[in-house]
């Protein structure tokens, strides 16, 4: 079933389905039902840091039933591949001011933190009224910062994954579940 899956996309390089598209949008409604909580009444920015997390936001802001506005952010770790550089570049920041709102990340995944370490520490100097963090996916095992996130949706082993957004050498970013990428 799973090798049909992933046949019928024409995909090859992939090991094996992690979560379904099935599971994936059952976690995200429950995370968009406790953004529509917490958040009621009050200004929100959902944050995307793209590339990675293009895909969890579009459905993410779907699931949130309250009003909301939309924010990109991008940064590289990974030049190419599947190897951390250690450096964090912004190489595009918010064109807004975020002292009025009330900023939640929506990020693709957490390995050794230090992306979302660097834009929550230049997040904050910008006097956001809250800063959370949702993501979609966590490497609790990889961590070199301390950093956690507010909400995680799932959490893997130290593993490369792919799809849903995330990508090895920007491919496979279209898949729509998540899988264990075949290095
Ligand atoms: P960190 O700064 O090491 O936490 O890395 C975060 C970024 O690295 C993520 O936003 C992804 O773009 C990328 N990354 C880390 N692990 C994976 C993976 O298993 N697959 C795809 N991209 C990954
Ligand atoms: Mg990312």
């Amino acid at each position: 079933m799973i090798t049909e899956t992933i046949n019928n996309y024409g995909y090859s390089g992939i090991k094996r389905e992690l979560f379904s598209r099935d599971k994936i949008k059952e976690r995200i409604a429950m995370a968009g039902a406790k953004i529509s909580l917490d958040y009621a009444g009050k200004p929100l920015l959902l944050l995307s840091v793209l590339k990675g997390s293009f895909i969890f936001l579009a459905d993410l802001c779907r699931a949130v039933e309250i009003p909301c506005e939309i924010g990109f952010m991008a940064a590289s770790s990974y030049y190419d591949g599947t190897v951390s550089s250690g450096n964090v570049k912004i190489t595009l920041d918010l064109d807004r001011d975020i002292s009025g709102y009330h900023v939640v990340i929506a990020e693709d995944i957490i390995d050794t933190g230090r992306t979302l370490a660097n834009i929550c520490e230049l997040l904050r100097k910008r006097n956001p009224l809250s800063l959370s963090v949702y993501t979609l996916l966590d490497k609790p095992c990889r961590r070199e910062v301390d950093f956690s996130a507010d909400v995680s949706l799932f959490t893997v082993p130290d593993i490369f994954v792919v799809g849903y957004g995330l990508d090895c050498g920007e491919k496979f970013r279209n898949l729509p579940f998540i899988a264990e990428a075949d290095l």
